[in-house]
């Protein structure tokens, strides 16, 4: 039996700022366990519900070396769902109501602290994993403190490692001095052109990248979206690969989901999707009418997500037959943005500024249409979910969006959403109301469009098994 360990700052159920949270939750469950042991490690925050908190178990505890001192390190174990999780307790580092804080140089320091203690429990808890599967910049140092630190001891000394690149915007820089000096990591670590950089670590000492689509691995090689390690991926283009992520398609379904109104599968969508949508009206006090073409957005309310393209047209967009249902949170001014409009078009635009689960449920049931116009995008799960619950996502072609919905070809009808290539308020304009079209004057070939959505299958599946095959190449 091969074992791999995940190491990751969030996974679902037990924290979750964003997608990240999804695939490090769903992938190890569908990973064949005949052949694989994959278990997963997180930190133990204080913010993880206590629910959870209570069913944890604690193992052993110890002390490592770490920023000049002897670091407490507690462990916890939790077996859900058939997955074994770790916990690393550290009161100090993950006391805070969020996963991540406002102080980057705090969070390297927290999470440094965390890549290292990760792979100093491994003797205690008896699990040597042939390789290390580590998740976005919290976790780049862990490849270099294994081959920089911890590969003269025998135990460790077979381990591969993979990194993978959720969103490369984020890169955990600062100062070299600084931190060089907690976490004992030699100069050739890091670069006095970059700084200290924690992801571009990941990115040097990985044996393998991967990324989440096949898209973004191009992309990333290039200038404008490699932000400054196009270079180095360049370098190391024989080891990165593209692997599109997939969804849970047991917590997303829209057959058995317990938190939307009316269930429905391919057959009964075209009579239930709508009870949906009238149910959501009614909850969020818009009008009643289950004719009225409804888009929705759940989304990190960011730059990252086209929000500015949104804010240029949302007032001709109004002036259109649609209601727009937003969650999401995120910049102040794109947060007020949408609260403006709720209260200005109180009949067409409803604004709610959280984070909720449920509430993102229903709005992948209830709407029509999904508006996802991204200025970059690694895969994006928003838009498989919306394909999942027929609600047909109006992407811009970047990275995962671009290797996951196909546009609407009403020649050859063929596709499952719509797509512009400019990232151009405009041109997204433009297909919304070609959308608004054929919703309104096609209606049988937008059902046809719905039926393909629910068909298109991106479960982990396929993807599961492109893991499977890296890390049998890997380990050998
Ligand atoms: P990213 O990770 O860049 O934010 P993804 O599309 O990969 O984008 O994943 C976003 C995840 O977060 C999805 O599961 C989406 O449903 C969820 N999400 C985003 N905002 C909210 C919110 N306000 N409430 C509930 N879920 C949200
Ligand atoms: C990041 C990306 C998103 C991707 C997610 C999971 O948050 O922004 O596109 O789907 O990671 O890989």
């Amino acid at each position: 039996m091969k074992k791999i360990l995940f190491v990751a700052s969030e996974a679902v159920p037990f924290i979750k700022t964003g997608g990240l949270a999804d695939v490090v939750g769903s992938l190890p469950k569908s990973i064949d366990s005949e052949y694989f042991d994959v278990r997963v490690i997180l930190p133990k925050y204080a913010c993880i519900k206590q629910e959870w908190k209570e069913r944890m178990q604690y193992i052993t505890h110890f002390h490592i070396d770490y920023n000049w001192n002897s670091t407490y390190v507690g462990v916890f174990e939790l077996i859900e769902d058939g997955v074994h999780y770790y916990f690393i307790d550290n009161e100090y580092y993950f006391h805070q109501d969020q996963p991540y804080t406002d102080d980057i140089r705090w969070d390297i320091e927290r999470f440094a602290y965390f890549s290292k203690a990760a792979l100093s429990v491994l003797p205690d808890i008896d699990f040597c994993p042939d390789l290390v599967h580590c998740h976005d910049w919290q976790t780049g140092l862990v490849p270099a403190f294994l081959k920089e630190q911890f590969v003269a001891n025998p135990f460790y000394s077979h381990m591969k490692t993979v990194f993978t690149i959720h969103n490369l915007k984020f890169q955990g820089r600062w100062g070299t001095w600084d931190v060089k000096n907690m976490t004992g990591l030699p100069d050739r670590v890091f670069d006095e052109e970059y700084g200290a950089n924690l992801l571009r670590a990941g990115l040097l000492y990985g044996d393998a990248i991967t990324t989440v689509s096949d898209t973004y691995a191009e992309e990333i090689k290039t200038q404008y979206y490699g932000e400054g390690m196009d270079g180095i991926l360049r370098m190391r283009s024989g080891d990165l690969r593209g692997i599109v992520n997939g969804i849970d398609y047991t917590d997303f379904n829209p057959e058995s989901d317990p938190l939307i109104v009316k269930n429905y599968d391919q057959s009964t969508f075209r009579k239930d999707k709508s009870k949906n949508k009238r149910a959501l009206q009614r909850e969020l006090g818009l009008p009643v009418d289950e004719k009225k073409m409804m888009i929705g957005i759940v989304s990190r309310l960011t730059d990252q997500k086209g929000m500015d393209l949104i804010a240029c047209v949302l007032d001709e967009l109004c002036a259109d037959e649609i209601q727009l249902v937003v969650l999401g949170t995120g910049e102040e001014r794109y947060e007020n943005m949408f609260r403006h409009f709720a209260w200005k078009y109180g009949d067409k635009v409803a604004a709610n500024i959280c984070y909720s689960e449920a509430l993102s449920h229903k709005v992948y049931a209830s709407c029509d249409a999904f508006l996802m116009p991204s200025l970059f995008e690694p895969c994006g799960l928003s838009q498989l979910m919306s394909l999942r619950y027929g609600t047909l996502p109006i992407v811009r072609e970047t990275g995962g969006l671009k290797d996951t919905v196909e546009p609407y070809n009403e020649y050859e009808s063929k596709g499952t959403g719509f797509s512009f290539t400019n990232y151009n308020a405009h041109e997204m304009l433009g297909v919304i109301r070609y959308a608004q079209h054929v919703f309104y004057d096609k209606k049988r070939e937008w059902n046809k469009m719905v039926d393909r959505a629910m068909k298109a299958d991106f479960s982990w599946k396929n993807s599961a098994k492109k893991y499977q095959e890296m890390y049998d190449w890997l380990i050998g």
